[in-house]
């Protein structure tokens, strides 16, 4: 169905001075920015926003340490460690080989030129800003709803990731969409063309911050598609429950958790951009993580 996703922001008690710079770290590699909004590199004088706010005091040097680890996490282009495939996989190869039993990345399966035009900050305001959408937290299991107008969404609550704020606490706008009053945009997607016998498919669309996702969950089978931005899968087959805790971030199981891996216990990884979409089999557990402000539409098969 169109259950969104759930996650949990890991709250680490770290200095106030993280949120901008995870900010500063965010604005460094963006493909395709999403916002057209100024970041504060980009417009406000360099030493301003290079320098951590002098409130973090003591805390400083963890903070320092931990958002270097943020930044880290959020540019390096990491290993992709998912079969990748082109345009020219054929239907029946990929119900063979992948469909029921491993993700692959497919580049150049579908053309969403048009409706990237569409999803433009600019536009999407214009179009729903007074319109309410719902709001999920990012956790794995139990999550709250919250409704708000898009527009104070895109203003207020779409930043950087916080390291400090549980996924328990973090609101993440994903799925629950209404498809009347945003049916005229969603008719412009181009959905992946391959569909699995006895399934019908339903869209959840999203948009994010960077640094935000959702933690390890699985479901039933489906496609993801990212229309700005960029974001980072992480895999892991059914008969290997990861380890993670349910109530914090990707952001945070990524910085702590991971590093901490054996080789043979990591997950299968890759980052996707515009133009690839991410295929996954039924049941395979899956966390995520926005490295850009990210604009992002799935289609569940069930
Ligand atoms: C979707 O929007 C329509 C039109 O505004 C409204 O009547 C309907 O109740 C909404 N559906 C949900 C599930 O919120
Ligand atoms: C996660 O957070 C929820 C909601 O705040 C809470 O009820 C639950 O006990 C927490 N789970 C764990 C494992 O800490």
């Amino acid at each position: 169905g169109t259950t969104a996703p759930r996650g949990q922001r890991g709250g680490q008690g770290l200095p106030s001075a993280l949120p901008r710079l995870l900010r500063v770290a965010a604005a460094l590699d963006v493909p395709a920015r999403w916002s057209g909004r100024c970041c504060c590199c980009s417009c406000a004088p360099r030493a301003r926003c290079a320098r951590p706010s002098p409130a973090a005091g003591e805390r400083q040097g963890r903070g320092r340490e931990a958002a270097r680890g943020a930044r880290a996490a959020l540019t390096r282009e990491r290993r992709c460690t998912v079969e990748r495939a082109d345009a020219a996989l054929s239907y029946a190869r990929f119900v063979e080989r992948f469909a029921f039993s491993r993700p692959v990345v497919i580049r150049g399966l579908t053309d969403n030129a048009a409706f990237r035009a569409l999803c433009t900050r600019d536009r999407l305001l214009a179009a729903f800003g007074q319109r309410r959408v719902r709001l999920s937290t990012a956790n794995t299991y139990s999550y709250r709803k919250v409704d708000m107008p898009f527009q104070e969404y895109v203003e207020h609550l779409l930043e950087p990731q916080d390291l400090a704020l549980l996924g328990s606490d973090t609101l993440y706008f994903f799925g629950d969409n209404n498809f009347t009053e945003w049916g005229s945009l969603f008719q412009n997607y181009v959905p992946p063309p391959f569909r699995l016998p006895g399934t019908t498919s339903a869209y959840s669309f999203g948009i994010a911050g960077s640094g935000s996702g959702v933690p390890f969950h699985w479901h039933g089978p489906g496609f993801s598609e990212v229309i700005f931005g960029r974001k980072r899968w992480f895999l892991y087959p059914p008969e290997h429950t990861p380890e993670f805790h349910p109530n914090r971030t990707t952001l945070s199981w990524l910085l702590d958790t991971y590093p901490r891996l054996p080789p043979e216990a990591r997950p299968l990884e890759c980052t996707i951009r515009p133009g690839e979409v991410l295929y996954f089999p039924a049941r395979w557990w899956h966390a995520t993580l926005n490295l850009d402000t990210s604009v992002f539409i799935s289609t569940f098969l069930g």
